[in-house]
């Protein structure tokens, strides 16, 4: 893997793709994680180099609507707020190189804008690839939650340029190389609403883990496949026999809930389940049942919330979080939603927090991540 130190910036013009896809709300960043994270590549290209260009997506661009409220304008203050100092923001429509020379550090509109025209920054479109290049000498890529995406953004301008990885793709690999060869027990909690990305990453992981333990909106497919009256939960119907089948083969790995709030304070046994109900979060015998498996475990990934945590049903992944908070343990948590959370719900923790939920995840099950650069 290249890095820093395999690159010199001295006195050049760098470009440095970052990932600062931060959760926003009413004009509001909720979670500035991945700008923190990214602050010590820009800083050390701040000392170094002429000029620092950053790059990033925000959100996924289809329509034109999209693109109102996926500007990066609002991350650019937040930006210069931690950097403190300036950072000029760039629109595509500016005259780009003028802004690069009236500045030190600049950060362009976002990149995903360009998915408008043929999904040019999503399919890597070399035209564009050429075009990102076109304003630096050198390209640091350190956009780790984008390291699984081929992007003009990431892959494309690295074949362009003298390129390497940033400080926070170095770090997140090399704290996933400590699940390569984990201390067993190892214990994966999956949790969060993404079902279809996610089932057939169980599946290579599966052979891998000690224990699943599976929450969130995703459990409701395994308990239909199961056999249990979900009520009206989420539920993929086309995963269900897929689902059943894992849990034939593996289902001495797999820990699933046995029960749910159905309401905020209300807890029922998921064989008490009626046909209008919907489960927001695993309850309290679930969570005393994970607690035992994270009691025994010395490694564990955590992705996904397991509970409906913007709707207020935040007990059961505060319950796990709190569980997995102890001395001697390794304890990756990964996901954008998931770091949000344990930001939110438990500040002082003492686990290794991956900035990518979908690249950890690539990675673990063993794929090659496009976005790293290699010698
Ligand atoms: C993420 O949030 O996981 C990364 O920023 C990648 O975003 P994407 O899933 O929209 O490509």
């Amino acid at each position: 893997m290249k890095t820093l130190k395999d690159l010199n910036i001295d006195n050049k013009k760098v470009i440095i793709r970052c990932d600062l896809n931060v959760p926003i709300e009413d004009n509001k960043i909720l979670d500035n994680t991945r700008i923190v994270k990214s602050l010590k590549t820009i800083e050390y290209a701040l000392k170094k180099a002429s000029k620092v260009i950053i790059l990033s997506h925000l959100g996924r661009i289809k329509t034109v609507e999209d693109k109102e409220k996926n500007s990066l304008k609002i991350v650019s203050k937040e930006l210069s707020k931690l950097l403190k100092q300036d950072v000029y923001f760039c629109t595509w429509e500016e005259d780009i190189n003028k802004a690069i020379n009236d500045n030190k550090i600049i950060l362009l509109e976002n990149t995903r804008f360009f998915d408008l025209d043929n999904k040019k920054e999503s399919n890597s479109d070399e035209e564009l690839s050429k075009y990102l290049s076109s304003f630096g000498d050198v390209f640091i890529n350190d956009a780790f939650g984008t390291c699984h995406r081929k992007n003009a953004s990431n892959v494309g301008i690295s074949k362009y340029l003298d390129s390497c990885n940033g400080y926070l793709v170095e770090e997140e690999v090399n704290n996933l190389k400590r699940l390569d060869n984990p201390t067993k027990p190892f214990t994966v909690i999956m949790g969060g609403k993404k079902v279809s990305d996610k089932i057939k990453l169980i599946e290579n992981l599966i052979t891998k883990v000690d224990y699943l333990l599976i929450g969130g909106a995703m459990v409701y497919t395994f308990l239909k496949a199961d056999g249990k009256e979900i009520g009206n939960s989420f539920l993929e119907p086309d995963y269900i026999d897929y689902s059943r089948k894992l849990l034939d083969e593996y289902r001495n790995k797999i820990v699933l809930i046995t029960d749910n709030f159905i309401e905020l304070n209300k807890c029922v046994n998921i064989n008490e389940m009626s046909k209008n109900d919907i489960g927001y979060d695993i309850g309290v015998e679930s969570v005393n049942r994970f607690k035992e498996v994270i009691d025994k475990s010395n490694t564990i990934f955590f992705n996904g919330s397991l509970g409906f945590v913007e709707g207020g049903y935040t007990y059961g992944t505060k319950s796990i979080l709190e569980a997995l908070n102890k001395d001697g343990k390794l304890v990756v948590i990964g996901g954008g939603d998931t770091v949000s959370a344990c930001n939110e719900l438990l500040k002082n923790n003492s686990f290794i927090i991956s900035t990518g939920g979908g690249a950890s995840l690539e990675y673990l099950q063993g794929n090659i991540l496009p976005g790293i650069i290699e010698e």
